[in-house]
């Protein structure tokens, strides 16, 4: 039996005035999959991901979800299928609460007629239950203001938000990028938490290690064409990383930095000094 993918992109181009964005990609991802989109900078990605989530519409090709074709006018409509974007930022509104960021569009209410009111502290109580399911335990004020919270929280409580509206698939545009380390670490283990429960996750980045640590499928764009797309286990790091540094490229800059250093005039050069041959 094959699986209907959650997502699919099938010859998908888009260009704008001047500028082919993309150019023919087909990628797709299953239930309980992440799909790691690397490439590097202008490679395409933010584009791919616009297409992704009805922000952009394709200029060619075709999207479907669980194996129907879809058009999106817009974001609403990609999210009211269950495709959720997280944006580097997170998203979320520094000057408001966790709970408030938390139900942002969605706000619980409580009274009736002009009683009616913002659930302040159910807003706040679910915001805190959910983060704690995801493993994010130093959060334990719903009433904190957002901006107080590290990147790392942000995005737990961006990731968080789309699972508990009934994300099926999450989109994430470098989630790790601005983040050190531990930081990283912990949005690492929100997406492999959103995988086991059963959530299709798009993983954009350029880090090859995060990458590596919870991808199922990987795709390179490279200019705005797929470069090369593998299953988990069938390249190895070097290979990914020399691919994403431009193979050839980089190989050539290492011929130009090794004449430069064997160039005694050039070595005894002190900076700031004129070159004087
Ligand atoms: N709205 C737009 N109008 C014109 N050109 C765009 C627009 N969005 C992206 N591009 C161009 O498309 C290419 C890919 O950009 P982008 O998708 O942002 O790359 P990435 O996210 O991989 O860094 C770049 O050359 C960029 O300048
Ligand atoms: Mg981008």
């Amino acid at each position: 039996m094959t699986t209907i993918p959650v997502l699919e992109l099938k010859s998908v181009s888009k260009n704008f005035v001047g500028v082919s964005a993309l150019k023919d990609v087909s990628l797709r991802v299953n239930e309980g999959e992440v799909l790691c989109l690397l490439g590097d900078n202008g490679a395409g990605k933010s584009t791919l991901i616009k297409v992704l989530s009805g922000v952009h519409q394709p200029t060619t090709g075709d999207l479907f979800v669980n194996g129907e074709r879809h058009s999106f006018a817009g974001p609403h409509e990609a999210l009211q299928v269950g495709i959720a974007t997280v944006h580097q930022t997170g998203g979320t509104v520094p000057l408001m609460s966790v709970g408030r960021n938390f139900f942002l569009g969605e706000e619980p209410t409580k009274g009736r007629g002009i009683f009616r009111h913002f659930d302040r502290k159910l807003a706040e109580q679910v915001a805190l239950e959910e983060l704690r399911s995801l493993g994010i335990t130093n959060v334990n004020d719903g009433s904190a203001l957002v901006g107080g919270m590290s990147g790392g929280e942000r995005q737990a409580l961006s990731i968080a938000r789309a699972m508990y509206f009934g994300a099926k698939v999450l989109i994430l545009d470098e989630p790790t990028a601005a983040l050190g380390v531990k930081e990283a670490s912990k949005v690492l283990h929100l997406v492999a938490r959103a995988q086991m429960r059963g959530v299709a996750v798009v993983f954009v980045t350029h880090n090859v290690h995060h990458a590596l640590a919870v991808g199922d499928h990987f795709a390179v764009l490279i200019r705005g064409t797929m470069a090369d797309e593998w299953s988990k286990g069938e390249r190895t790091r070097e290979q990914v990383l020399d691919l994403m540094a431009g193979g050839e490229a980089m190989g050539d800059l290492e011929d130009e930095l090794r004449e430069i250093r064997t160039s005694g005039s050039l070595v005894s050069r002190k900076v700031g000094e004129k070159y004087v041959k």
